[in-house]
């Protein structure tokens, strides 16, 4: 099954995306993952990218498109995949279309996170990841068990993203609202398009996408 989890920063898509790669052994490709890696890498589309995402601003199109592709078929996604983060623009929708139609695949649904704005800032201020292993937390959703050890791997370091602050997130909404937006109705015209309430807990969240996916 191949999909799209789509929202707003903060909606809680790599939350889910996560349960679903651990639950249906589907893929997960996040764009911001993968741009952040490349970041790390000190790669030049990493160094190219650094700067707008910074500022809470999307990257080129061609960029994502190129990434995306070159994973969609990889071995790992046999069990299909979780679209995280992309597509973003009307441009990229196309471009995925015409991605998956070279490569014999389809989509199954795109799922749209419903939440509140106001939620938003309070969740991406309070996350936080840990340096080793790269598992994701929340100070107050999700705190890790011990104070200051990461549950998976025992790590004692972690990171907080440069655009995880109320002033980037502005841009990053109005990002949001005025170029990824319009392509929920490209795929409600498809009757691709579906709605999960995001404002429930997080397993909460999960059983609606669930109960979607059948
Ligand atoms: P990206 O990494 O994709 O960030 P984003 O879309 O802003 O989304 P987030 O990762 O912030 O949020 P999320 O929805 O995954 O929430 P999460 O599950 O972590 O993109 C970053 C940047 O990269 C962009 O600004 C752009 O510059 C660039 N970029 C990436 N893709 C691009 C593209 N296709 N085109 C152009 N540019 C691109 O949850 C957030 C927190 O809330 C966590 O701490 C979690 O524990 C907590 N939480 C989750 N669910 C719940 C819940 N139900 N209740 C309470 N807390 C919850």
């Amino acid at each position: 099954m191949n999909i799209i989890l789509i929202g707003p920063p903060g909606a809680g898509k790599g939350t889910q995306a996560k349960f679903l790669e651990e639950k249906r052994g589907m893929c997960q490709l996040s764009t911001g993952d993968m741009l952040r890696a490349a970041i790390k890498n000190q790669d030049p589309l990493g160094m190219e990218a650094k700067s707008l995402m910074d500022a809470g601003k999307l990257v080129p199109d061609d960029l994502v498109v190129r990434m995306i592709e070159a994973r969609i078929s990889g071995p790992e996604c046999g069990n299909g995949f979780i679209l995280d983060g992309f597509p973003r623009t009307v441009p990229q929708a196309e471009a995925l279309d015409a991605m998956l139609a070279r490569h014999g695949k389809h989509l199954h649904a795109v799922i749209e996170l419903v939440v509140d704005d106001a939620a938003l800032v309070e969740r991406v201020s309070g996350r936080y990841t840990c340096a080793k292993c790269g598992a994701g937390y929340h100070d107050k959703f999700k705190p890790t068990a011990k104070a200051g050890v990461c549950d998976v791997c025992g790590g004692t370091e972690f990171t907080r993203r440069a655009d995880d602050n109320a002033e980037t997130m502005k841009t990053r909404l109005k990002a949001f609202y005025d170029q990824t937006a319009p392509i929920l109705p490209y795929y409600k015209a498809k009757g691709l398009l579906r709605q999960v309430d995001g404002m429930s807990a997080m397993t909460e969240v999960t059983a609606g996408i669930e109960a979607v996916l059948g």
